[in-house]
């Protein structure tokens, strides 16, 4: 039973939760008509030429805002969806494609000389459902999601052939490994939907598993646009056990390729690069492990790209959620100098480096103030130190 001053207090406590969401509101607004991408900054893109690509996200309602176009122009070459080519939003049933919004996109890029990563085929999340489960919700037999796959592979990649220069063909396969693996396939997400369907009838004898899928993804991917660089794309890649089982998968798909009969390429790898998401925190990021990744990825002989880079303030376990400090600010920064000095010196194995957010107000996890840009769309000292690493933890 609640007593007349419980309903007061409550209706009090509604009223301050609604005054304070529209004073968050008219704030984020305000920033929003005050915000102004300035074009006068050095280029990102420029600064790092002779090195790797510098890329960021789009979304297809973002191409008709010209101010943030010539932003992207002057500061990237390489642009991925942040959404729109995931299966989710392809393709809603069997035989239904939608490349209307992902078209918007390459259009925009092509356009503007902008390079296109497709992001991504195969993935747990943000699928299709109609690739690997049934009418009734059961998964479906191995070989009916295999026949799935190749389907959609052959007609996605098959649409954007010649307009996108690379894919993440398997995004984020693995899970929940500790120790240093000896055996990829063990450290599977054994509940992907994936993983399930062709498990639904492997026969075991031979050696056939739920970890399957991931070979045929990329021999489909590589079939349907043999010009795309193929990559496997991961996050806590730095954790040692998953830098392990990343680098151990690309190399035994790799072999299996050498000796399969649709391979009329004996000199080129199947999984050509390994992306490494760098979603990460300031609170433990250790770029010693950063270093450590990408030279066992450059062992396993593929390329590594940095995919997704973010790094906002604090944990995951303790995000922050207010505007950061100048010094706050200053440690982020000092974090991406070191990130992009050890970049750098693996120059020629990193093939892109690309950010997952343009401005703080504009990311994920926006509240942590991960990117190089502020709310109002100014450089932060992260901008600076990305630009120049060095001179910038030599001052700081
Ligand atoms: O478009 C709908 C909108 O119609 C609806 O009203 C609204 C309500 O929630 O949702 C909108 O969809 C959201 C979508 O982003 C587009 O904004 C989804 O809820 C939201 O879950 C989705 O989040 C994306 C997330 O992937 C989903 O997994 C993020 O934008 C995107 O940055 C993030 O990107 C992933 C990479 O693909 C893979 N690596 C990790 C990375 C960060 O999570």
């Amino acid at each position: 039973m609640i007593t007349l001053p419980q309903k007061r207090r409550r209706l009090a406590q509604g009223l301050v939760f609604l005054l304070v969401q529209a004073l968050l509101f008219l704030v984020s607004v305000g920033q929003a008509t005050a915000a102004k991408w300035d074009l006068s900054l050095p280029s990102l893109a420029n600064t790092y030429k002779d090195d790797f690509m510098i890329g960021n996200v789009m979304n297809p309602n973002q191409t008709t805002d010209d101010e943030l176009t010539a932003m992207f122009k002057h500061q990237y070459n390489l642009v991925t969806a942040e959404n729109d080519m995931k299966p989710q939003y392809l393709s809603s049933a069997k035989g239904v494609y939608n490349f209307a919004n992902a078209d918007t996109l390459v259009n925009w890029a092509k356009a503007k000389n902008i390079k296109v990563h497709g992001h991504t085929l195969v993935w747990h999340s943000q699928s299709a459902p109609w690739l690997t489960t049934g009418e009734d919700g059961k998964p479906l037999t191995r070989t009916a999601a295999k026949a799935n796959m190749e389907e959609y592979i052959h007609k996605v990649a098959g649409h954007f052939k010649g307009k996108v220069i690379s894919w993440d063909v398997v995004n984020e396969a693995f899970d929940g490994g500790t120790g240093i693996p000896t055996d990829w396939k063990s450290v599977l997400r054994k509940n992907s939907p994936w993983y399930i369907a062709y498990e639904n009838g492997a026969d075991k004898k031979k050696g056939e598993s739920g970890a399957d899928y991931i070979y045929d993804a990329f021999v489909f991917a590589r079939l349907a646009d043999p010009g795309a660089t193929l990559y496997y794309n991961d996050y806590n890649e730095t954790d040692a056990w998953k830098r392990e089982a990343m680098a151990l998968m690309a190399e035994d798909l790799n072999a299996q390729w050498k000796k399969d009969q649709r391979n009329a390429d004996p000199n080129r790898l199947l999984v050509e690069a390994l992306g490494m998401q760098a979603h990460y925190w300031t609170a433990n990021l250790n770029v010693n492990d950063v270093e450590a990744t990408i030279t066992r990825f450059i062992k396993a002989g593929v390329k590594v790209g940095v995919t997704e880079l973010d790094i906002p303030y604090g944990s995951y376990s303790k995000q922050h959620t207010t505007p950061l400090t100048k010094e706050e600010e200053r440690f982020q920064a000092r974090l991406y100098a070191q990130l992009f000095k050890v970049y750098k010196k693996y120059a020629n194995s990193i093939d892109r480096v690309t950010f997952w957010g343009k401005a703080d107000s504009q990311s994920w996890r926006g509240q942590g103030s991960p990117v190089l840009f502020d709310r109002t769309f100014a450089a932060k000292q992260a901008f600076d130190a990305v630009i120049d690493p060095e001179g910038f933890l030599e001052a700081n």
